[in-house]
């Protein structure tokens, strides 16, 4: 039987995601909103449905101490913070002040600041610091989501940071088909592409890759 082909990204489907594909939060839609006002930059931001993933994934994981790497406005911490438990804690990193000056803002409306501690650095200094203070495999949830330039280094680093049955998730991972476009050689879809081989030989992560938005990448540690 022929099957109808569904383009994963059409308009048709986005709205019809945003009308019953997810429960609504009117703070996170605000947010969402402000974002807009930033232009261009505000396609960073992850999509609603994917936040809403993220939140249940913290939530029936009963994870408790997290790391979000790439924070922009907040909105995907906010969903991890409203998924960990009340005395749970997300390290929240990112380089920039202007971004993250709006994360916090929504950060205290949510009434979930006190769950979330906000890093300014380099993610790579972080996961070192973290490393080198002995806390690897003692965090539950690692979600990478800054510069692909690095990703392949944050997913070994997270790694060896995330405990076994914790989970890394990893955004950006379908990079808009150009992961499957072989012509296309720049370093960001390289490194892309590398990690998703790098992932699917990796002996010690239970991994899929859910194509929603840009695709996101789940790893359960063995
Ligand atoms: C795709 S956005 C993150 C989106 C965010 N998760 C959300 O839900 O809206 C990427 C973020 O990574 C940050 N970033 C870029 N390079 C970084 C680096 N080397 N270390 C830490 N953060 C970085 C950027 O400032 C930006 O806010």
């Amino acid at each position: 039987m022929r099957q109808k082909e569904i383009q994963l990204n059409s308009d048709e489907l986005r709205s019809y995601i945003d009308s019953v594909g997810y429960e609504k939060d009117n703070l996170l839609e605000q947010l969402r909103k402000e974002t807009q006002d930033l232009g261009d930059e505000s396609i960073m931001q992850v999509g609603s449905s994917q936040g809403k993933l993220l939140e249940i994934i913290c939530r029936i994981g009963n994870f408790n101490k997290c790391i979000e790497l790439g924070v922009f406005t907040g909105y995907s911490s906010i969903c991890i913070a409203k998924g960990i438990n009340d005395e749970g804690r997300l390290f929240a990193i990112d380089i920039s002040e202007k971004y993250t000056s709006i994360a916090k803002k929504y950060w205290e409306k949510s009434g979930l600041d006190h769950k979330i501690t906000l890093i300014l650095d380099e993610a790579i200094n972080v996961l070192d610091t973290f490393i080198d203070d002995g806390l690897k495999g003692t965090f539950d949830f690692i979600f990478i989501d800054a510069d692909k330039s690095n990703y392949i280094e944050y997913y070994k680093k997270s790694f060896d940071l995330i405990r076994s049955g914790g989970i890394i998730a990893i955004d950006n991972t379908i990079w808009k088909g150009k992961v499957f476009d072989n012509d296309d050689q720049t370093q960001s879809t390289k490194t892309i592409r590398d990690l998703n081989m790098l992932i699917s030989n990796d002996p010690m992560v239970s991994q899929c890759i859910i194509t929603m938005y840009d695709g996101m990448t789940l790893c359960l540690k063995k």
